[in-house]
């Protein structure tokens, strides 16, 4: 059997890096006119303007693409391509949480691909339609939860299907991402506490996930730490820019980590978000605990590292792999974050059908142990 393992994107770090780097950034990528493509609560927090100042200073055009929502639609892709055709750029920068990233990276799809968006379904291998050159994107995350920065892979809802929808390629990964501990410190903190616990779950399903990777297992060991050591300082103070800088980190070593692979979590919490509109992060929060006690007696070894990283007490493998689950469900409290599915009024009675759209959803298929629907439709009753 034959692995490939990447890690391939030019990352820069630092306070006050995202005005500061971006117009040489844009340069250097042979960028002549950029379409920054963003949300309304992005450019509301003031964190557009900044960046287009900076590039303008240098000499370079910007329009800017805002219609984009927290689990992004098809329709918005498509718009965020035409205003990219008709501003005539040639870079795209991508300024936001997952949402505006993703899109940004499925408009350049959009924009040099001829076959409607369902044809590069990751589930169909549309991967291997994705031959043309893309034009170049910078990526800026302003939420430390998808890494979708570092990432190959972009997740919209599709029209015809109504379900999120993975679209990855290697072509389409950011040339350059640059994180800026400045850009996520207005984050309020619901959304830190969720978009944080989606690295979390990145980490623990890409360190569980079936397969070879011992880069990727080590990547997400180092994550899982510096989520236990900075998640609820970043929560209870926002202005915390090491806890801010730290969280990006594990943020994009989430994304590095899962080219391995995810899980059964993603598969549960993607149905959440295109029927329920639940936020990403927060439909994972929810989900995590059951999924880790599905698991644990298929990956003991596994589940009980990562519980003694969380703060998990016990003496032995089975007592810490028993433990994992209450860790995430005290560290999931300490962020405020709601404790079950009925909490966000998710019916009950519409169970059984997520259950059925999450098998159809492919991240389960490297989860350590094997998922049924059935199993998916336990995993929900032990969620809510
Ligand atoms: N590409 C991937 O590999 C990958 C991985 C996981 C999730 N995702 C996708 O990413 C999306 C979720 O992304 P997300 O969790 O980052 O949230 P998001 O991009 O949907 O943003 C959530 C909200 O936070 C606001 N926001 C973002 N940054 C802010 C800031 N600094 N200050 C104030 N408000 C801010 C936005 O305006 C928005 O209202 C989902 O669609 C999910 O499916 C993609
Ligand atoms: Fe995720």
């Amino acid at each position: 059997m034959t692995t490939v393992w990447s890690f391939p994107t030019r990352i820069l770090f630092g306070e006050g890096l995202a005005t500061e780097a971006l117009a040489a950034e844009v340069k250097s990528l042979g960028g002549s006119k950029v379409l920054f493509v963003t949300d309304e609560g992005v450019k509301g927090a003031g964190l557009i303007e900044p960046l287009a100042e900076a590039l303008s200073e240098a000499g370079i055009e910007s329009d800017v693409f805002d219609q984009i929502s927290s689990n992004p639609l098809e329709s918005e892709v498509l718009a965020a391509t035409d205003a990219y055709r008709k501003s005539e750029s040639d870079l795209l920068v991508a300024v936001g949480g997952g949402s505006p990233l993703d899109v940004a990276k499925i408009v350049r799809l959009a924009a040099t691909h001829p076959l409607p968006l369902a044809q590069y379904d990751d589930a169909i291998g549309g991967d291997a339609k994705v031959v043309n050159d893309v034009p170049p994107m910078v990526a800026i995350p302003t939420t430390a939860g998808t890494g979708s920065e570092v990432g190959r892979s972009g997740v919209v809802t599709l029209q015809a299907t109504n379900k999120k929808t993975v679209i990855f390629a290697p072509k389409l990964m950011p040339n350059v991402a640059i994180l800026d501990p400045k850009m996520t410190e207005s984050l309020p903190p619901r959304l830190t506490a969720a978009t944080g616990i989606d690295a979390l779950t990145h980490l623990i399903e890409a360190y569980c996930a079936q397969g070879d990777h011992p880069m990727a297992d080590a990547i997400a060991l180092e994550g899982i730490r510096l989520c236990a050591e900075y998640l609820e300082r970043a929560v209870h103070d926002g202005k915390d820019l090491e806890a801010r800088g730290e969280m990006l980190k594990a943020s994009l070593m989430g994304a590095v980590a899962f080219q391995k692979g995810l899980g059964a979590c993603h598969s549960l919490a993607h149905p959440l978000s295109a029927e329920h509109d639940l936020h990403h992060g927060l439909a994972n929060a929810l989900c995590l605990p059951a999924v880790l006690d599905f698991n644990r007696s298929v990956v003991p070894e596994r589940i009980g590292r990562i519980a003694k990283i969380l703060g998990a007490r016990g003496d032995d493998t089975e007592t810490l792999a028993f433990e994992c689950s209450g860790a995430v469900r005290a560290l999931r409290k300490k962020v405020g974050l709601p404790d079950g599915l009925e909490a966000v009024e998710i019916p009950e009675d519409g169970l059984a059908r997520l259950a059925n759209l999450a098998y159809d959803d492919v991240c389960h298929k490297l989860n350590p142990r094997e998922c049924t629907a059935e199993d998916l439709l336990t995993l929900y009753r032990a969620s809510f």
